[in-house]
């Protein structure tokens, strides 16, 4: 016989998901509040497994189940909650819960929960008490979304934070991978050290190495001062390594000396520091194609997936698109200082069926730019970016998109000629071309929101050269 004590202020639905189980081999109890529940299980050494709904009349769910784990960390724990909130199922997780169940419940898979929960129960009866630390969960930056897909996510966040282990999460750009990674952070007992980040596409193997490591003064031309890197600003904190895939060869095995060794030097330096910091590594790259280039050492990708989260892109996740819209809406009109805006249904009909390439950060810049554009209590549908650029790649009013360009340059060329031959004699060429590589590579930057990974893969140049004609005609 397994012993459940289910907590729950409905009972109409406490007793219908008792009369679930087969009464031979289950048994209920039942408490509608959350206040004797300590008690109740302390005075039940018998119990399997007790089951938890977060919203309960005069104490929060999560607030008896940290209370049950200091008592009896291996007594199961399901949490039940009656809508879907990420920080709940990452708190949960975090505090140790089982599982973190939403209803209406899908049957089969609260049967095979109970089930695994109840014969974990059976294994390990042994008490211990642990601290659980206290620490609120800020606002900002919080996960938002109700896929089935985005609640797995922060289950996953709140489980992997109890624990040190490096964490590599994968995902298109702008699906919210560096927020994913400050969930871990600050859902983690590291919380209360930094959080840093490093950017690895964005520097030269040199700058990179002395970025994450420092140096000591006069270790390369340039190096006037000693400097302390990441690691060490890092120390007792996380250190979120982003674009890892673009990391050169030699450094990652510098990286994989230190996540191994767990010490590591400063460049151009001898003394040996201890690296206690935890890694959580991004990439947008598929790691697995590098490592069959040969580009990504198959060693370090391992020791950066102890644990791996994938982000799916948004539309493969619809449904996260309207509380997204509404809690962008929220946002900005705050900042704004506006009251919100609202959005006619034809046009969240539109922002549900777009393929939002550049994913949450896409969506997040459309109602951004939408709200600050427009000029009534209504959006319309020319405040948004995303559809001008879907009617002009679909309409092509500018014939651009035909094989033959030079019609369409020539077009827009030919006109302006006369006047340039006046104002700009023996330049014209140097300028055009310059003109003309600046809008190629400015637009491209613009379709993958800045990301340079992407934009150099797409134009065919290499990243060195994207970074030059960036700085070299002032992008952005
Ligand atoms: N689920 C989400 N809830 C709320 N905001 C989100 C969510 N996902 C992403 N965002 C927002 O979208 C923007 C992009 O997210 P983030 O920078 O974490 O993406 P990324 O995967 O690191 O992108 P890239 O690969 O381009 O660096 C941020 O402003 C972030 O706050
Ligand atoms: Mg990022």
């Amino acid at each position: 016989m397994k012993n459940i004590l289910l907590v729950d202020d409905d009972k109409d639905l406490s007793s219908s998901l008792a009369n679930l189980f087969d009464s031979d081999k289950f048994s209920f109890q039942f408490l509608e509040d959350g206040t004797g529940v300590v008690d109740f299980v302390g005075d039940h050494e018998n119990l399997d497994l007790v089951m938890l709904d977060v919203n309960l009349p005069t104490i929060s769910g999560l607030e008896v189940l940290k209370d049950l784990k200091e008592r009896n960390a291996s007594l199961p724990v399901i949490v039940i909650s009656g809508f879907v909130s990420t920080e709940n199922a990452m708190e949960a997780m975090r505090e140790g819960a089982f599982e973190y169940l939403t209803k209406p419940f899908d049957i089969e898979r609260l049967i095979n929960t109970v089930n695994k929960a109840c014969s974990q129960s059976q294994q390990s009866k042994s008490p211990f008490t642990s601290p659980v630390e206290e620490q609120e969960s800020a606002e900002m930056d919080e996960i938002i979304g109700s896929s089935s897909e985005i609640v797995e996510i922060a289950k996953m966040v709140g489980q992997v934070a109890k624990t040190d282990a490096a964490v590599l999460i994968f995902g298109e750009s702008g699906t919210g991978k560096e927020l994913v990674a400050r969930a871990i952070h600050r859902n983690s007992k590291r919380n209360n050290n930094a959080f840093l980040s490093v950017n690895c596409a964005a520097l030269h193997e040199t700058l990179l190495e002395s970025e994450l490591f420092g140096h000591e003064k006069g270790a390369f031309t340039g190096a006037y001062y000693k400097r302390i890197g990441k690691f060490e600003q890092a120390h007792s904190g996380s250190l979120f390594l982003d674009e890892i895939g673009d990391m050169s060869m030699l450094t990652q095995s510098k990286l994989l000396r230190v996540l191994q060794e767990k010490k590591f030097e400063r460049v151009g330096g001898n003394e040996s520091i201890d690296a206690n910091v935890r890694i959580i590594a991004a990439t947008n790259k598929s790691l697995v194609q590098l490592m069959k280039e040969g580009s990504f050492r198959v060693d370090l990708f391992y020791r950066l997936k102890v644990f791996s989260i994938y982000i799916p892109p948004l539309r493969e996740r619809r449904s996260d698109i309207s509380i997204l819209i509404a809690h962008f809406n929220t946002l900005f009109s705050q900042q704004l200082g506006q009251p919100e805006k609202t959005i006619p249904k034809s046009i969240m009909q539109d922002l549900f069926k777009y393929q939002w390439p550049g994913n949450v950060r896409e969506l997040e810049n459309n109602i951004h730019t939408a709200l600050v554009k427009s000029k009534g209590e209504k959006l319309e549908r020319e405040d948004f970016p995303a559809f001008d650029l879907e009617e002009s790649v679909q309409e092509d009013q500018t014939g651009l998109l035909e094989s033959d360009y030079t019609e369409s340059f020539d077009k827009l060329i030919k006109p302006i000629m006369p006047q340039m031959i006046d104002a700009y004699p023996g330049k014209i060429y140097h300028m055009m071309e310059a003109a003309f590589e600046k809008s190629v590579i400015s637009a491209c930057l613009e379709y993958y929101n800045g990301n340079q990974v992407k934009a150099s893969e797409t134009l065919g140049i290499s990243r060195n050269t994207l970074r030059d004609r960036i700085a070299r005609f002032e992008i952005y």
